[in-house]
């Protein structure tokens, strides 16, 4: 985060060149890239470049960040609605508005959230948040790894795995490409979950041609975020239970109000959905 009060010596140091400890700002960060789409300040230059790339692509991407924030609070409510009481957010990203926790604890107070993510930014920023709440935790650690997250001492202390759980892949997955087996890894948390828990998957979409230009400039200056058609999207889910209306573009998963039809290239961006795994 930028602070114009740091100084070195006699001179002024401007804001961008605040180096904090142990986060590199030389590189782009996904997490601080996405809080750059949604008008956040925990980004650099190096993001920013990207951010505003992808603006140049997609006119609406600041909206497509907000209609993603917008259903991770739908679907945290509909999970609690549905008695989940435990949250595994994975990828969680940097804190912001409508957070996994305060969604799921307006509801019941009592419910559980760990966090997880691979940037250690998250952690730093996510401790003042949580610092007056034992019901959620941050875990810096690489949803690649399952067995290493699934019995994380910390995951363990506040997830009981006899439960169910709601399992959150949101906008996320897209940053697993074709070789890492991204379907292998979501199975494999599919398979840990308890029946009657939920899995929640948002994704991007190559719903266009303005998408697939999107993905081409991502995956060159960031390393990462493939856009997948919504059938490949859906097989996230195979094994499971959608609920309605299934695997849809983001506006048109449960809104809160009408959707005007057609959709622009931003609210097909990205789809998702939310699955229930079978109780028998
Ligand atoms: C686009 S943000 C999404 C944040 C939040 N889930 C949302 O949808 O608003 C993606 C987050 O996933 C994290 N991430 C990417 N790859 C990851 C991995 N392999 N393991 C854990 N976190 C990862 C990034 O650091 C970033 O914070």
């Amino acid at each position: 985060m930028a602070d114009d009060s740091q100084t070195a010596g006699n001179a002024p140091v401007e804001p961008d060149d605040w180096r904090p400890v142990g986060i590199d700002i030389s590189t782009p960060s996904i997490a601080r890239v996405y809080d750059a789409v949604l008008g956040g300040k925990d980004n650099y230059p190096v993001d920013r470049a990207i951010a505003e790339a992808s603006l140049a692509i997609v006119p609406e991407i600041g909206d497509v960040g907000r209609y993603n924030r917008a259903i991770l609070g739908r679907g945290v409510r509909y999970m609690a609605e549905q008695g989940i009481r435990q949250f595994l957010d994975l990828g969680s990203g940097l804190p912001t508005v409508q957070n996994t926790h305060q969604v799921a604890q307006e509801h019941s107070p009592e419910a559980r959230v760990v966090y997880v993510d691979k940037d250690p930014i998250v952690l730093a920023h996510g401790r003042a948040l949580l610092a007056e709440n034992d019901r959620t935790t941050v875990v810096t650690a690489d949803l690649r790894e399952p067995a290493e997250i699934l019995n994380h001492p910390d995951v363990r202390a506040l997830i009981d795995f006899d439960q169910p759980v709601g399992l959150m892949l949101v906008g996320v997955v897209h940053h697993l490409n074709d070789d890492e087996g991204p379907e292998q890894i979501v199975e494999a948390y599919k398979k840990a979950l308890p029946p009657g828990s939920f899995l929640f998957l948002t994704h991007f979409c190559a719903s266009s041609p303005d998408a697939v230009a999107l993905e081409k400039a991502l995956l060159t200056d960031l390393g990462s975020g493939r856009f997948r058609t919504i059938e490949e999207i859906s097989a996230y889910f195979d094994g499971l239970e959608l609920v309605a209306p299934g695997v849809v573009f983001l506006p048109q998963w449960q809104p809160e109000e009408p959707v005007e039809e057609p959709l622009t290239v931003g609210q097909k961006l990205m789809a998702g959905g939310i699955a229930k795994k079978p109780t028998a």
